[in-house]
């Protein structure tokens, strides 16, 4: 018994950021944020806007196009490392969200690689008969934890979260095999220090340098594009599957050269690599689950069509999910 996908969705907040409003509050430009990252807009949060509230709103749609009401859930798994609380976990907040309660329901910290691992855990458990329908969330707010002064950090990140609900199945489709990988020696490459403080770009609140997001982003780049080639023929091959088989590579959208590198070296053509971070920019857990969403809802996705998510982040953090549709 193996797990699917039945059904996804995803919510943002109201607010959209082009390059050219950022370029009013630092010194940047349309220009360089393009050539240099993809991005040309992100929504971000302001003040009076939940990451719980955007997450659920996410979760309510996956459910809906699921036909699974909430309660009929045996667990929520959700990757994020920013939710407003250090706890109670997000997964909890989502379930007060969705009105019911008793089920599991839990966190996974892995930053941009969040969802991915969060989907890992849930195949594991449901292949081992714990639970049979599970929703499972990626949601970040990280424009909420950049120095919004900093302009290396403050011009990547959107917010946003994707859902999906996951049920046990027979047969070959669903989750075909899953790899996670860490290298805590580079925690330092993309790091952030718990403070509680919240900072967004229309508020007063601003916090000293060094507790907002830390990145040395031409060092991760490079590694980036290493792991997460490496994990790809990794999962591939443990699942049987040869790379030119895959009609769906969905990556974790953190740089567009980045995923044209990878995607380059895999050996897959531009029309199988779907990316939409030029609407989004880095929404770190949410990205994989958003960009999944809109695939489906694009027509990108056809049942036997076979999907690899892929994802790197801080930790670090990297995984690949293989599923055939
Ligand atoms: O989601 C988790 C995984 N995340 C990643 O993997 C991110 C990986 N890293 C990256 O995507 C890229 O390294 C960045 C997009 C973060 C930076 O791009 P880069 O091409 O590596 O630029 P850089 O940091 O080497 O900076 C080049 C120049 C610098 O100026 P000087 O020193 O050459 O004069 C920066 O000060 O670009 C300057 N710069 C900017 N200029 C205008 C940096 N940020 C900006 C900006 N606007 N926003």
């Amino acid at each position: 018994m193996g797990s699917r996908i039945v059904a996804t969705g995803r919510a943002v907040p109201r607010t959209a950021l082009t390059n050219k409003d950022l370029e009013r509050y630092m010194d940047t430009s349309d220009q360089w944020i393009r050539s240099r990252t993809g991005i040309g807009s992100r929504y971000a949060m302001r003040q009076g806007e939940s990451l719980a509230d955007i997450a659920t709103d996410a979760s309510r749609t996956a459910l809906e196009r699921a036909g699974v009401k909430p309660g009929a859930l045996d667990a929520i798994i959700v990757g994020t490392v920013s939710s407003e609380y250090a706890f109670p976990s997000l997964a909890c907040q989502i379930q007060k969200g969705l009105g019911i309660s008793s089920m599991p329901a839990f966190d996974v910290a892995a930053a941009c690689s969040g969802f991915v691992y969060a989907l890992q855990v849930a195949d594991a458990q449901m292949r081992a008969g714990d639970f049979k329908r599970v929703l499972v969330v990626g949601a970040d707010a990280l424009s909420t934890m950049v120095d919004w002064s900093d302009r290396r950090t403050a011009v990547l990140f959107g917010d946003g979260a994707g859902a999906c609900v996951m049920v046990t199945e027979a047969g070959n489709r669903g989750v075909l095999s899953s790899l996670l990988r860490s290298a805590g020696e580079h925690w330092n490459l993309l790091s952030l220090r718990s403070t509680g403080i919240r900072a967004t770009i229309d508020s007063e609140v601003r916090r000293c340098a060094d507790d907002a997001i830390q990145m040395k982003g031409p060092e991760l780049f490079k590694i980036a594009v290493k792991r997460m080639e490496e994990i790809s023929r990794l999962v591939a091959a443990r699942a049987g599957v040869k790379l030119e088989e895959i009609d769906l590579f969905v990556p974790h959208q953190a740089n567009l050269r980045i995923m044209s590198a990878v995607a380059e070296r895999l050996g897959l053509p531009p029309g199988k690599v779907f990316t939409n971070i030029d609407r989004y920019g880095n929404t770190s857990a949410a990205s994989v689950p958003i960009a999944l969403d809109e695939a489906l809802e694009q027509g990108r996705i056809h049942d036997g069509n076979i999907v690899m998510l892929n994802a790197c982040g801080g930790g670090l953090t990297w995984g690949a999910n293989l599923i055939r549709w």
